[in-house]
């Protein structure tokens, strides 16, 4: 004990000699460059949260170039002697923070700025980025590839879990959530559509400029722009635009669209399930790009790719996108490992759509899953790898209709609801879904959960 202190008070004079006094040690960090998420090293930053996301972008199909200018209001958590933003690929011209130049480099995926003056904790700050470049995909052998892809047409911004940084500045975790102020010019006569409520356009010198506000807090990777030759509809539904669009070259009569004329119906449906739709505006966007094999659910917008409809209308895949507006968009992971908060309840809204579609029955494909399902692999922290897995979608499901089963319908639709409501425009993890579950109910469910989401066996048939 007494050399074990011997050896501490050496190592302090160490630090002190190294480091200098430590009444000058001011307390100003350099903020942390990724959000310390394992899933998803280097995204993400430390030290402030972003409020708000002004985008100005221009991109042209001719030279599949895209320049931009970026306004990021944030608030600090730290003391900050300079911060990061994430941005892959692209070029930066210049950054001012408060409005004064501000020293940048470029490392990687990482922006690290400089500002003129100290940030001190809890401060509003502004940051303009002024950058561009030709933006490329990031590949993931794991993951697939994410990013701004340049199509025949035009260009989509899709991917999960990383896609904004190849084509604005930001803090690339779904714990920072913020609103969106979004314009997009490109050449006269593409369509340019993002998230959110459409705000008009204006054209000018063979320009033409959309602009799209999400005025409810969104993940980054729930941001989408896709720019090219579509039908776009502009509507109402329960009050509020719905804009879906449909790539000019899918037929205007063909399954695609069908599909995605299916939007309101399919949301009202789940608001019937869920509660109140947490957005305001409605939408989504099938994309002909066959390198695009995925959908996406970005935020009031979803966004489907070809493959979901090659074998006729497919209300599946629709109902599963919108769900994930309640369970994903407007209640966030607050780290990739608890995904299955996301996909197990947009799969099981399939199966709920399905049965009400006149289908199967959810009880039915609970019964067939449950017979394929592999044990050995856990639903919440499925590994890197295993984020887009059966364990995380098919066996997430299974658990939130084992959780059915043993409360009853009527306090499980009360769990559901009041979980999207309480969190609604937030974050969070599986133990918070679990205790208010148990506080709904009003009786332990971990064990239950635990069974069903991480357990190595087969539990008990439902
Ligand atoms: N989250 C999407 C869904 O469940 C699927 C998905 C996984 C995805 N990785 C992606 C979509 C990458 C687009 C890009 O609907
Ligand atoms: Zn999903």
């Amino acid at each position: 004990m007494r050399q074990l202190r011997r050896y501490a008070g050496a190592a302090l004079v160490t630090v002190l000699l190294l480091t200098g006094c430590p009444a000058r040690d001011d307390g100003y960090r350099a903020g942390a460059a990724d959000a310390g998420d394992p899933y998803v090293p280097g995204s993400g930053n430390g030290g402030y949260n972003v409020g708000d996301y002004r985008l100005r972008v221009r991109y042209d199909p001719a030279t599949d170039r895209l320049t931009g200018q970026a306004t990021v209001t944030a608030t600090t958590t730290a003391k900050l002697s300079r911060f990061n933003l994430d941005l892959a690929g692209l070029t930066v011209d210049s950054v001012r923070v408060d409005g004064a130049d501000a020293r940048h480099r470029q490392d990687g995926a990482e922006l690290v700025i400089t500002p003129a003056h100290r940030l001190d904790s809890g401060r509003r700050f502004t940051v303009d980025v002024a950058y561009g470049g030709v933006p490329a995909p990031v590949t993931d052998g794991q993951l697939g590839s994410g990013g701004l892809l340049a199509t025949a047409d035009g260009a989509v911004a899709l991917g999960q879990p990383v896609s904004a940084s190849t084509w604005f500045p930001v803090n690339d975790h779904p714990s920072d959530k913020a609103t969106y102020d979004i314009e997009v010019t490109v050449p006269d006569g593409l369509a340019a559509l993002s998230n959110g409520v459409p705000k008009g356009r204006t054209s000018t010198g063979g320009w033409t400029t959309w602009r799209w506000v999400e005025a409810t807090p969104m993940a980054s990777y729930l941001t989408t722009l896709v720019i090219g030759d579509y039908r776009v509809e502009t509507s109402t539904h329960a009050g509020k635009p719905m804009v879906t669009a449909v790539a000019a070259a899918l037929p205007a009569d063909g399954p695609a669209a069908a599909s995605l004329a299916r939007t309101g119906a399919v949301v009202d449906f789940l608001a019937s399930r869920f509660g109140p739709y947490p957005f305001d505006s409605y939408g989504g966007i099938a994309i002909a790009d066959d390198r695009i094999r995925y959908a996406l659910e970005t935020q009031s917008r979803p966004v489907y790719g070809p493959g979901f409809f090659r074998s006729g209308a497919n209300g599946n895949v629709i109902a599963h996108e919108l769900a994930h507006q309640w369970f994903g968009d407007s209640v966030s992971v607050a780290r990739w490992s608890d995904i299955w908060l996301n996909e197990g309840f947009a799969t099981y809204a399939e199966w709920l759509w399905e049965e009400h579609d006149g289908g199967r029955t959810a009880q039915r494909n609970a019964e067939l899953q449950y017979a394929v399902t592999d044990w050995s692999r856990p639903s919440v922290d499925p590994g890197r790898s295993g984020l887009f897995g059966d364990a995380v979608y098919k066996r997430g499901a299974l658990a939130v209709h084992a959780l059915r089963r043993t409360v009853g319908d009527d306090t499980f639709f009360r769990i559901l609801r009041g979980w999207v409501a309480e969190r609604r425009g937030g974050n969070a993890t599986t133990d918070d879904f679990v205790a208010y579950a148990e506080g709904v109910a009003d009786r332990p469910l971990k064990p239950l959960l635990d069974a069903w989401l991480i357990g190595t066996g087969a539990p008990t048939p439902l």
